[in-house]
C-alpha cells in the first residue's frame, strides 16, 4: 500500500528512536524502525501488538553497514511505496580520558554516530527526490555544542555529524529536501545508566532530565509542514542545559 508520509527510524528499539516511531506513527506517518538490536526491536513492536496497524514495520539495520541500508530502504519502499522521512537517531555514547582511548573505541563511535548518517542519506537519497516535502532529520547532542571532558570519541563525532547536517542541507536546498539537527540534553533513556541519570537531573537546570518523547516532538515539528521553511536549523532540546555555564 503506497502511503503520501513514510518514515525511517534508525535506532528505534528503545529510547528516543522508539519514541520518535510512537509518534510520527500518531502524526499520520507510516514508520520503519530499524535497529541492530533486532530482539529489543521484536519487543518493543510486540509492546503495540494490541493495536490493529499495519503502518509500523521492524527492519534490522546496522547503520555502520551500506549493503543493510540498501536493504533497508528497498524494504521500506517495497512495503510503503515511498521514503520521505529520515531520522538518523541511532548513536552510541562513548567515554574515556584522552590518554585512555583507543583507536578502535574512537572509530566505533565516528563509524555509528556519523558516517551512519552519511549513508543513510545516500540510501535515501533517490527516494527522498523524489517525494514532496522530504525531510531528513539528524540526532546530534549537546556534546555538539559544549564540550564534554571525556568524550574526545563521542563529542568530535556529534560534532563532525552537526557539520554533515549543515553541509547537506545548503546542498540539498535546492532539490526542497530540508536538513535539519536535533540536540538533546540529558534524557532519561537506557544510553544513561542510573548513576548518570541521578547525577545530572541533581544538576538540571530545570530539575531533571528530558523525556524520549520531547525529543520526538521536536523531531515530529521538523519533518511536519509546520517546518516547511526550515533547514540547516539546530533544535536544542535541553531543558536548558547549555545555558548553564561551568
Ligand atoms: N540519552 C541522552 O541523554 C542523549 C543526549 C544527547 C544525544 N543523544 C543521542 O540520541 C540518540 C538516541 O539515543 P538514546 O538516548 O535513545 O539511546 P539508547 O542507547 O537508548 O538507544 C540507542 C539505540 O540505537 C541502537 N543502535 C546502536 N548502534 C546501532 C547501529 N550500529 N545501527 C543501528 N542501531 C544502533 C541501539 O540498539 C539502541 O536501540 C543517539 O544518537 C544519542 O547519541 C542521547
Amino acid at each position: 500500500m503506497t502511503h503520501a508520509r513514510v518514515a525511517l527510524v534508525t535506532g528505534a528499539a528503545r529510547g528516543q528512536g522508539w519514541a520518535i516511531v510512537e509518534r510520527l506513527r500518531a502524526d499520520g506517518f507510516a514508520v520503519a524502525a530499524c535497529d541492530i538490536d533486532e530482539a529489543e526491536l521484536a519487543a518493543a513492536l510486540q509492546s503495540r501488538a494490541g493495536r490493529v496497524d499495519d503502518a509500523v514495520i521492524g527492519l534490522p539495520l546496522d547503520v555502520t553497514s551500506p549493503p543493510q541500508w540498501q536493504a533497508a530502504v528497498a524494504a521500506t519502499v517495497a512495503r510503503f511505496g515511498a521514503l520521505t522521512a529520515l531520522i538518523n537517531n541511532a548513536g552510541i555514547l562513548h567515554r574515556a580520558a584522552i590518554a585512555e582511548e583507543t583507536p578502535g573505541g574512537f572509530e566505533s563511535a565516528w563509524r555509528v554516530n556519523c558516517l551512519g548518517p552519511f549513508l543513510g542519506i545516500q540510501a535515501a537519497l533517490a527516494q527522498l527526490r523524489a517525494a514532496e516535502g522530504a525531510a531528513i532529520v539528524n540526532t546530534c547532542s549537546t556534546g555538539a555544542i559544549r564540550p564534554f571532558p571525556q568524550h574526545a570519541a563521542y563529542g568530535s563525532s556529534k560534532w563532525a555529524l552537526r557539520g554533515l547536517t549543515q553541509t547537506v542541507a545548503a546542498e540539498l536546498a535546492p532539490t526542497g529536501i530540508r536538513v535539519n539537527a536535533v540536540f538533546p540534553g540529558p534524557i532519561a533513556t537506557p544510553m544513561l545508566d542510573d548513576t548518570t541519570q541521578q547525577r545530572l537531573a541533581a544538576v538540571a537546570a530545570t530539575g531533571r532530565l528530558g523525556r524520549p518523547g520531547e525529543v520526538a516532538d521536536a523531531v515530529s515539528f521538523l519533518v511536519s509542514d509546520a517546518a516547511s521553511f526550515i533547514t540547516g536549523a539546530e533544535l536544542v532540546v535541553d531543558g536548558g542545559q547549555c545555558l548553564q555555564i561551568r
